[in-house]
């Protein structure tokens, strides 16, 4: 028997003592471009987490809309570990079966007909940004290359990706951005019109989130997303429906863009289609889709085994009537919840969203100060989101239990009135 044989039948080693660990090692040793919470989440189940002192919070963040099935599912845990007895990696060279399985689920189910896979819903975008240029050169020539975006847009935090983002804070002073990439206020046709009057043909792509999620929890109007569709199709452009966030069930269908009468070149996914496990993926047409030969884009990580085994098992929960119009029927639960809340506390100019992704905007004397919010949530035991400074976001898991909807609504008060008896 060699060595190596030997010593894989060797009983294992015992486990490491696990170091004991503390929130300011965050501080210590984290490249400071987080302020994480001042406690650290060490279980979580469905929709409830707790800390290292054994607090339980109700997670109405989702871990910023990702735990689209709440935590440590049971089909997710299954999928995961059969999978990581079977085969982890092998890259893009070789193809696998879950990613082709995967990829035949969303091409079944959706516009597309082609998939790329990534790990993050920037890389997705990156994607997308690159083939709509691609696509353009090939086509039409070089000059045809102009990206038009919306202010306050967030695409993810890789340049090409950030600089189409429309919020200067998170893409400034990194030096020289990618070139022509233009920005016009969210929901503006008029806006829309003159930027394709002024550009023209020389637009490739119009890139818009259905809703915009980390700006505001603003949803497009059915005007401005179908004048997308118009113009681009009218100046041969691609319409870039980025559904990071939108997508995967969170409004009550698989994609957002199912509810709003238009349909897009190229979609990007993450977030909810991992529900935890880091996977992101670009769809579009075989039309377009032909402007990425071989060795023109690619990532190692693309289509891994573990990710796309574990987005395969949350693709089929998803993927059902029962939890699409659970979805429908959390979100009534939420407005009347919100609605019966305001009423008392007058904290909200506005109550809207849709599914289980809702926005609550703080009235004038409030405004700025929704990370105050958040922070009089944890007290109360329950994770919250922001949307910009003004804004409060609730992202639950899709299949959030009613009775903490409930209980994490009862959390919600307490952290409003605490808020606003400090004034
Ligand atoms: C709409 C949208 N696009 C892109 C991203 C970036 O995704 P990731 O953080 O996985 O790169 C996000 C993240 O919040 C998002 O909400």
């Amino acid at each position: 028997m060699s060595a190596l044989s030997a010593a894989a039948s060797a009983p294992p080693a015992a486990a490491p003592s696990k170091m004991p660990v503390t929130r300011a090692m965050f501080d210590q040793f984290m490249v400071p471009c987080y302020a994480p919470a001042p406690f650290v989440p060490v279980r979580g189940e469905g929709s409830r987490v707790w800390d290292q002192q054994g607090r339980m919070y109700i997670d109405f963040a989702a871990g910023v809309a990702v735990t689209a099935l709440g935590h440590c599912h049971p089909a997710m845990v299954k999928a995961l570990g059969d999978q990581a007895k079977t085969l982890w990696h092998v890259s893009n060279w070789m193809t696998n079966e879950p990613a082709l399985r995967l990829a035949k689920k969303l091409i079944d189910n959706t516009f597309a007909e082609r998939v790329f896979f990534c790990n993050s819903g920037t890389e997705a975008n990156e994607a997308a940004l690159k083939l709509a240029r691609r696509y353009a050169f090939d086509k039409f020539g070089e000059s045809k290359y102009k990206v038009v975006s919306t202010l306050n847009a967030f695409h993810g935090r890789t340049f090409f990706a950030v600089t189409a983002g429309g919020q200067a804070k998170y893409s400034s002073g990194f030096g020289p951005k990618p070139a022509g990439v233009s920005h016009i206020a969210y929901n503006d046709v008029a806006a829309l019109e003159a930027e394709f009057a002024r550009e023209g043909d020389a637009i490739c792509a119009v890139i818009l989130e259905p809703m915009q999620g980390e700006g505001g929890m603003l949803p497009g109007t059915p005007e401005f997303l179908q004048a997308a569709r118009r113009l681009c199709d009218r100046h041969n452009a691609l319409l870039i429906l980025d559904e990071i966030q939108s997508g995967m069930g969170r409004t009550g269908t698989l994609f957002s863009y199912m509810q709003k009468g238009i349909v897009p070149d190229i979609l990007t996914s993450a977030k909810g289609l991992g529900g935890g496990f880091p996977i992101g993926a670009m769809l579009t047409t075989d039309k377009v889709a032909a402007a990425f030969s071989v060795g023109v884009h690619g990532t190692t990580y693309g289509g891994n085994p573990l990710a796309c085994a574990v987005a395969e098992a949350v693709f089929e929960i998803i993927n059902t009537t029962e939890v699409l119009d659970g979805v429908k029927a959390r979100n009534r639960l939420f407005q009347e919840g919100l609605k019966r809340i305001n009423a008392s506390c007058k904290l909200f100019a506005d109550i809207r969203g849709e599914g289980v992704w809702l926005g609550c905007e703080l009235v004038a004397a409030y405004r700025g100060r929704a990370m105050e919010f958040v922070r009089a949530g944890h007290d109360a035991g329950l994770l919250l989101l922001v949307a910009g400074p003004d804004v409060l976001r609730l992202a639950p898991a899709l299949t959030i239990g009613l009775d903490d909807i409930i209980e994490g609504l009862g959390r919600f008060e307490q952290a409003l009135q605490k808020v606003a008896g400090q004034g």
